[in-house]
């Protein structure tokens, strides 16, 4: 009770923050009961005290000093108080927003993604069948998949009466409407790491059809073969994609006449009246631009593709690049797919470095304290430059025609290795007789482009451009040359 009284004595040491008064106390007790706890607990001390407070002015404890009698104090007090609470909230919303983006993230995963998860079971997009699609040729087979071409069952059925009546076994050589086209991948089972990375692959495809759509096949889902006949395995899990494009990058640069064979695609016939190796600058750069302005997105959302290389890159019949093959990529964000120390990437395109992080990070938390920890991560070892290089090959090989056969990119590969990646000097020192003509075009900025992008990440990892930085290199800045005026009929035509 005495030391309840005692705390609601009006001389009771206050803080009055609304009405900016701060008062002191008299310090000396008007009797032994009202003894503050400190001086109870510190009895020995006590004489000691009393000896002191009796020397101070009676005059001085006794008064009450209130800050309203400052102005000027209080007014610093005030604004220090406003000014503190701003830059700190404001650096606070730098660091969650600063790439890979904790509140994005944090947004994606608590609301975004549950939200996308109900509308998908209400359209039924989650509960995909076997008998839903029909399987058509293979176009690929990688460690942990079987990529096939396919259709959508339409529900009348009639897929199957046009094969009977054709005597055809491939759904693709039927005559079906392109949206209901589709890729299916068949995870392998049976092998070690597959489902998980088929797992991973579908968690990133639902990761980006939110996050940044316009980069990547459009996934339709996956499903589980509820029995065992031709090429289904019961229990083996199948993603599916909407069909992109009849070729990849890949295809394309195997044709001779590569790029003009992507020139109608790409300009349609906008180009016509510019001469032929200015509309093969111009179509290298277009693709080149709309690669790394993917690479940008992904990047943000804190996704490191991994396997960045033209056989993953699909053409649209609207001439659009999209990003395909999810299954090596990492989300440095929540520490997704990331083993430290692994490596499975296309010895081909994979950067000097060999792994997005330094070998001795450690295995990442758990993804809320990782997401918190995410934006220290990024800015000590910008992993995206790890793509970035990928993407400097792929332009090497678009713009060199003799680099673009697997065994000339090997030897590329051993002789840059040699130059210890600096492109200046392995052009001194290549015998694979490069033809540098629309690299040098444009007074070389293409060149110089190439040299940002096929080097060492160097000290404070600024030796190699980002995507960002990439995109504001004077190779993609419209200058004299016609790619500004080719650009503007471009976005008029598609209107
Ligand atoms: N959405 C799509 N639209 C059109 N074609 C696609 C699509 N997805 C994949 N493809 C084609 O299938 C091929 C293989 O796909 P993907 O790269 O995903 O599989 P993979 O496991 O890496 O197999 P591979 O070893 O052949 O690369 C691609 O190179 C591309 O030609
Ligand atoms: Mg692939």
């Amino acid at each position: 009770m005495t030391l309840m009284a005692s705390l609601l004595r009006p001389t009771t040491p206050t803080l009055h923050h609304n009405r900016m008064t701060i008062s002191f106390p008299p310090l000396k007790p008007t009797s032994p009961n009202n003894l503050p706890f400190f001086t109870t607990r510190f009895k020995s001390n006590s004489a000691k005290c009393k000896a002191f407070l009796d020397n101070i002015p009676k005059d001085l404890l006794e008064n009450t000093i209130y800050l309203n009698q400052f102005p000027v104090l209080r007014s610093g007090l005030v604004q220090f108080q406003r000014w503190g609470f701003l830059v700190f909230a404001g650096l606070t919303w730098v660091y969650l927003t600063a790439r890979p983006g904790v509140l994005i993230g944090a947004i994606d995963a608590y609301l975004l993604a549950p939200l996308q998860l109900g509308l998908d079971n209400l359209t039924g997009r989650r509960n995909l069948k076997r008998t839903d699609f029909r399987i058509g040729d293979k176009l690929g087979e990688g460690s942990f998949g079987v990529v096939y071409s396919g259709v959508v069952v339409p529900k009348n059925g009639n897929i199957e009466e046009e094969e009977q009546k054709r005597g055809r076994s491939k759904a693709t050589n039927l005559n079906v409407k392109s949206k209901d086209k589709v890729i299916l991948k068949k995870v392998k089972v049976g092998i070690q790491k597959a489902e998980e990375f088929g797992d991973f692959e579908e968690w990133f495809n639902y990761r980006l059809s939110r996050a940044a759509p316009e980069t990547c096949a459009e996934f339709l889902g996956s499903f589980v073969a509820d029995k065992t006949n031709s090429q289904f395995i019961k229990g083996g899990k199948w993603l599916v994609w909407k069909f992109e494009g009849d070729r990849s990058l890949a295809d394309y640069m195997k044709d001779r006449n590569f790029p003009s064979n992507l020139e109608s695609i790409m300009f349609g016939s906008v180009l016509q009246g510019v001469d032929s190796s200015k509309r093969n600058a111009l179509i290298i750069k277009q693709i080149m631009r709309q690669i790394i302005t993917s690479l940008r997105k992904i990047h943000d959302t804190g996704i490191v593709h991994r396997d960045v290389k033209p056989a993953n890159l699909v053409v649209t019949k609207r001439g659009q690049i999209k990003l395909i093959d999810f299954g090596a990529a990492t989300d440095l964000r929540i520490g997704k797919n990331y083993v430290p120390n692994s490596t499975l990437l296309d010895p081909d395109y994979c950067p000097p470095e060999l792994y997005v992080l330094p070998e001795e990070t450690p295995n990442p938390p758990p993804e809320p304290i990782a997401a918190l920890l995410s934006p220290i991560l990024w800015q000590l070892n910008s992993p995206d430059l790890f793509d970035m290089y990928s993407a400097g090959i792929v332009l090497l090989q678009m713009a060199i025609p003799t680099l673009r056969s697997p065994a000339a990119l090997k030897n590329f590969n051993l002789e840059v290795k040699t130059c210890r990646y600096d492109l200046n000097k392995w052009r001194e020192y290549t015998r694979l007789r490069p033809d540098f003509q629309i690299l040098d075009s444009d007074s070389g900025r293409g060149w110089d482009l190439a040299t940002k992008l096929v080097c060492e990440r160097g000290s404070l990892r600024r030796g190699r451009l980002s995507a960002a930085d990439a995109l504001r290199h004077p190779y993609f800045l419209l200058g004299g040359d016609q790619a500004a005026a080719v650009l503007s009929k471009l976005s008029l035509s598609r209107k």
